[in-house]
């Protein structure tokens, strides 16, 4: 190990000691949301580990986390080289790569842009606010009618497998305008799959740090590596047809205007092509990617949420029926009126935390927090769970309370205490999908919640262990559905 010299007027990071060759691997564990939270009562809020013979910095706390991401913005924005993520969007990816700050910095402002003309500008279409609330209503009116049809054909449904295919048909009209069925075989396995992929991405996975562990055969790694094959080969297929079929005069979507943008820059005699072409299409594998899993997920949460909590399930519909009535589905306009909605969503993303960790960060230069000494290149963690769960911050914060974000007379959400919910991370490296995210989720479950009562099957009540990764799920369960009076024939 080479000894850290620490300049002077600044301390050593505190933290456990550590094992030679393995770190702190044993205590870390399978549950690093849990053990690293436990680690910052002893440690504090800015401390380190090991992982392998590699310094890890672990925040926690939301003082230390907006001081870091927020004020010392630049200095905690980069992506560590972490092994797995080479392998992600083949080493290109937006979210994951070590892309210096110029290359990421245009990078994500064409995302953003793209993201806004394909889903949150005003429609075209004078139904719909925008494309994005036209898709989620096409796909949730679709939903509900397919979960009845299992309920009544087999007797019930698992969950996730029905809602991953809508949500993902969302992202795939804005990225490559077109929608799958249902059946759609490559489709539907590629995105029911991402369990392995989230296992080897969540922060800890041993095998980013210690090397010797890759060249022992891993089931998990081999299904990640075959996983990310064929989500490249599937994006590639479909950027392939649309060079092929690319009209200047006919931007149809999110690829097309990625494709645009580097056609319209070689004209530029100006222009700056430090990007390369592949870099700015491969754009688009990263909103597919980012935009699916997520949001499935927290749907997906939702629901089994919703068949634990009966309850809460008839409040929420009820509001759906006093404030939006049985006549029309509801639009996103109409978020501020659903205030026990809005609560109930934010107390899943609070207490699920099903985005534990961000993706991890990295120092782009010597630096120090709260007087600790952090040298360039070190991989940093930042604990969501912590932030969600620190009993500092929150009133019982394991019991599930959607109350909590109403304000006394119940009549509005109350803005402080919705602001100090993190899932989406902060600051510069702060989700880009975070609007579209928020929306969709909305939206889905009110169309969910305003036509069908969720329910599970006598005596097996789902399992709501959530399994460690990147994005945490419930286990896979099997749940069924009936229609609300009022939407007995749900339309197609
Ligand atoms: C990054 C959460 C939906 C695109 C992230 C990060 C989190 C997150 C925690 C990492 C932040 C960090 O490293 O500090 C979520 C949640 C979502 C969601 C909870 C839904 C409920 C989406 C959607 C898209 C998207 C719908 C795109 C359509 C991205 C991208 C990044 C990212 C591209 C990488 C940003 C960067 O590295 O600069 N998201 N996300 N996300 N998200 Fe999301």
């Amino acid at each position: 190990l080479t000894r850290v010299r620490i300049p002077e007027g600044l301390l050593p990071l505190p933290g456990p000691q550590s094992l030679p060759v393995i770190g702190n691997v044993l205590e870390v564990g399978q549950n690093p949301h849990l053990s690293l939270t436990a680690m910052s009562k002893r440690y504090g809020t800015v401390f380190q580990i090991r992982i392998g013979t590699r310094p890890v910095v672990v925040l926690s706390g939301s003082e230390t986390i907006r001081q870091a991401l927020i004020k010392q913005g630049d200095e905690f924005s980069g992506r560590p080289d972490l092994y797995s993520f080479q392998y992600i969007n083949d080493g290109k990816s937006l979210a994951f790569s070590t892309d210096l700050a110029g290359v990421w910095r245009t990078r994500r402002k064409l995302a953003l842009n793209a993201l806004r003309t394909f889903a949150t500008v005003e429609s075209k279409s004078p139904e719909y606010a925008c494309a994005l609330e036209e898709h989620v209503s096409k796909e949730g009116l679709y939903l509900v009618d397919r979960l009845c049809k299992l309920t009544e054909a087999s007797g019930s449904f698992d969950p996730f497998r029905q809602i991953v295919v809508s949500v993902a048909n969302v992202i795939c009209g804005m990225c490559f305008g077109q929608r799958y069925s249902h059946d759609h075989q490559e489709l539907v396995s590629l995105i029911n799959l991402s369990e392995e992929f989230n296992k080897v991405a969540g922060s800890g996975n041993p095998a980013d740090f210690i090397p010797i562990l890759r060249f022992l055969p891993s089931k998990t790694m081999k299904m990640f590596l075959d996983i990310n094959r064929r989500f490249n080969a599937f994006v590639q297929r479909i950027v392939r047809q649309h060079y092929d079929t690319y009209d200047k005069n006919n931007i149809r979507d999110i690829t097309d205007s990625l494709i645009d943008h580097c056609e319209d820059r070689k004209l530029d005699e100006n222009s700056n092509l430090q990007v390369s072409d592949e870099k700015i299409v491969g754009i688009v594998n990263d909103l597919f990617g980012a935009g699916f899993d997520t949001i499935s997920t927290a749907l997906s949460w939702s629901v089994v949420y919703l068949v634990a909590y009966p309850e809460i399930q008839e409040r929420l519909h009820q509001e759906l029926r006093d404030k939006i009535g049985t006549d029309h589905i509801p639009q996103l306009s109409e978020k501020n009126s659903l205030p026990y909605l809005e609560s109930f969503i934010l107390e899943i993303f609070r207490h699920t935390s099903f985005l534990p960790f961000t993706i991890p960060h990295c120092t782009t230069k010597d630096t120090s927090l709260h007087g600790y000494f952090i040298p360039k290149d070190t991989c940093v963690f930042i604990n969501q769970w912590q932030i969600n769960h620190d009993p500092e911050q929150w009133k019982d914060p394991f019991l599930f309370n959607p109350d909590r974000f109403l304000c006394a007379d119940g009549s509005e959400l109350n803005k402080v205490e919705a602001e100090k919910v993190m899932v989406f991370g902060l600051g510069k490296r702060r989700c880009i999908g975070e609007v579209i995210g928020r929306s969709e989720v909305f939206l889905f479950l009110a169309i969910l919640i305003q036509r069908l009562k969720f329910s599970s099957l006598p005596g097996e009540m789902p399992d709501m262990t959530p399994e460690y990764g990147l994005t945490m799920k419930h286990k896979r369960c099997m749940l069924r559905t009936a229609p609300r009076p009022g939407f007995e024939m749900p339309s197609p």
